[in-house]
């Protein structure tokens, strides 16, 4: 088998950072070099003070402490890189397509095209490349094609071994991965470079938890994966919908369902919707495929998981707007939580953003506060939507450090993360603070009912009737 003694990954982002910190830290006898097109990035991964780290993960800081500088590198020099390593892993970023063919649901192939053509270009040895980032199913096909087209006549390998990590619990998903999955041909060479991967993982993963696959296989399931974790949240939300008109409450209902074994109790938590770089993107390539195939009923039968995503973020702002006298115009209402969820500071497709657009079309004046959350980004994020000029998203929208200070003469408070500091805030001082009457709208469902409705609040939560 091959011995692999360098690894080169192309994209610094939330997943190659993490994913090679990890590789670093339970190899010690393989280089492990992350390159990047973005010095700024790569900057703060080299940066001394590790609270700089371009990527908030708990136990990330840890491990690059551990590693960095020994056996794992971050640089922006990506030919030197690319040309020393055995194995590549392509983790760039592959966003849903704004323009031409496929736009609003097909994956932009373009970084990923662009890395492969400069490892043709590059490489000088035979070399196994490895598809970290998601893409659709045959992406591998064109890699393979750009390779062997362009190439100076060496050998390449192509692998797909999606990830499966979640933001925020990264490093423990990838210490006690569920499983890991490698896609590849299966002939002499194909499963030679399939088990010199699976040696990687294999020095802290038991082999029953490393599954080999054709590549198709492998490129599909990782859509399909989230597709199905996705759909998850899409149904309890559109029961949460059904909760709040009846007495039921979609809590005790997760609960009776989730204690079916054949359900199972994860990821049956309502919520204002789910966010997230992968959901979305993923499911709107699963639509894209099946329509290009013209499986029609199978598009939009997925299509529908988006849909009542969609639906439920809108529902939440109207639900504001209607309890708030039906006008909003000039009041303030505090966003406790950006982000996407909890202990991440990554706000892409985060259900907050879509909340605030509708409430800023009612002229309402936002003020967030998140604890991990640049002022930047969240200014970036709502001049992304194009809703509104720059200087209006400035004007109607304050981000502060001070949540409770935020609270004064506010007309209501919406949790849109469930950042665990919200449920330990003096809610006595934030009730006093507020205009009366107090709302609390809260997305997460993470707030004390009882307490809250004892100090005066107006608490309304997803999935509960008033
Ligand atoms: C990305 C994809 O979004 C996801 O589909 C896939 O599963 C894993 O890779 P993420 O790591 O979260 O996820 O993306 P991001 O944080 O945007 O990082 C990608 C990095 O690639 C960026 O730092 C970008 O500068 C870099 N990049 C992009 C390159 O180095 N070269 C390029 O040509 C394009
Ligand atoms: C997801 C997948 O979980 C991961 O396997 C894949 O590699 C990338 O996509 P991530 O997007 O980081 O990971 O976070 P995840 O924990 O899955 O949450 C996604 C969104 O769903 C968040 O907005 C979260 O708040 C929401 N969610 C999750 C719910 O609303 N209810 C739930 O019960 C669970």
């Amino acid at each position: 088998m091959k011995k692999i003694n360098k690894i080169c990954c192309i994209g610094a982002g939330y997943v190659g950072g993490p994913t090679m910190s990890v590789i670093a830290y339970k190899c010690p006898g393989i280089e492990v070099t992350v390159v990047d097109i973005n010095e700024k990035r790569i900057d703060a991964w080299n940066d001394k003070n590790l609270d700089n780290l371009p990527v908030y993960e708990p136990g990330l800081k840890e491990i690059v402490a551990e590693t960095r500088g020994k056996n794992l590198f971050f640089s922006t020099q990506i030919d030197k890189a690319i040309d020393e390593a055995d194995m590549i892993f392509i983790s760039v970023n592959t966003p849903t397509k704004t323009y031409g063919k496929g736009k609003g649901q097909a994956a932009d192939l373009k970084y990923i095209e662009l890395c492969a053509r400069n490892i043709a270009k590059v490489a000088k040895t035979d070399k196994i490349v490895v598809e970290k980032s998601t893409l659709p199913v045959r992406t591998a096909q064109a890699i393979k094609n750009i390779l062997d087209n362009t190439g100076n006549h060496v050998n390449f390998e192509i692998l797909s071994n999606p990830e499966f990590l979640a933001e925020g619990t990264a490093i423990n998903d990838l210490l006690y991965a569920d499983r890991i999955l490698i896609g590849g041909d299966d002939t002499p060479s194909g499963t030679e470079a399939k088990d010199a991967l699976a040696a990687i993982y294999g020095h802290w993963l038991p082999d029953n938890k490393i599954l080999k696959t054709n590549i198709w296989s492998s490129e599909l399931s990782k859509l399909v994966a989230n597709a199905f974790l996705a759909q998850r949240i899409s149904s309890i939300n559109s029961i949460s919908a059904l909760c709040e008109k009846t007495d039921a409450n979609v809590q005790e209902v997760s609960k009776a369902i989730g204690l079916d074994s054949r359900i199972g109790p994860k990821f049956l938590n309502a919520s204002v919707g789910f966010g997230g770089s992968c959901f979305q993107k993923d499911i709107l390539n699963l639509v894209y495929i099946a329509k290009t195939y013209g499986l029609n009923e199978v598009s939009d039968y997925w299509e529908q998981v988006i849909l009542i995503n969609d639906y439920q973020k809108r529902r939440f702002a109207n639900n504001i707007v209607s309890s708030l006298y039906n006008t909003v115009s000039g009041k303030k209402i505090v966003f406790y939580g950006w982000a996407f969820k909890k202990d991440t500071n990554d706000t892409r497709e985060s259900a907050a953003i879509y909340v605030a657009d509708a409430l800023l079309d009612e002229q309402a004046e936002i003020v967030v506060y998140d604890p991990k959350v640049s002022e930047e980004r969240i200014y970036a994020d709502l001049d992304y939507l194009n809703t509104r000029t720059e200087e209006e998203n400035r004007k109607l929208v304050t981000v502060v450090k001070e949540p409770i200070e935020a609270t004064k003469e506010a007309h209501a408070i919406a949790v849109l993360t469930e950042w665990d500091e919200f449920k330990k805030y003096d809610w006595e001082t934030i009730y006093k603070n507020m205009l009366k009457p107090a709302f609390v709208f809260d997305g997460r469902r993470i707030l004390d009912k009882e307490k809250l409705n004892t100090l005066g609040f107006n608490y309304y939560r997803i999935g509960e009737g008033a």
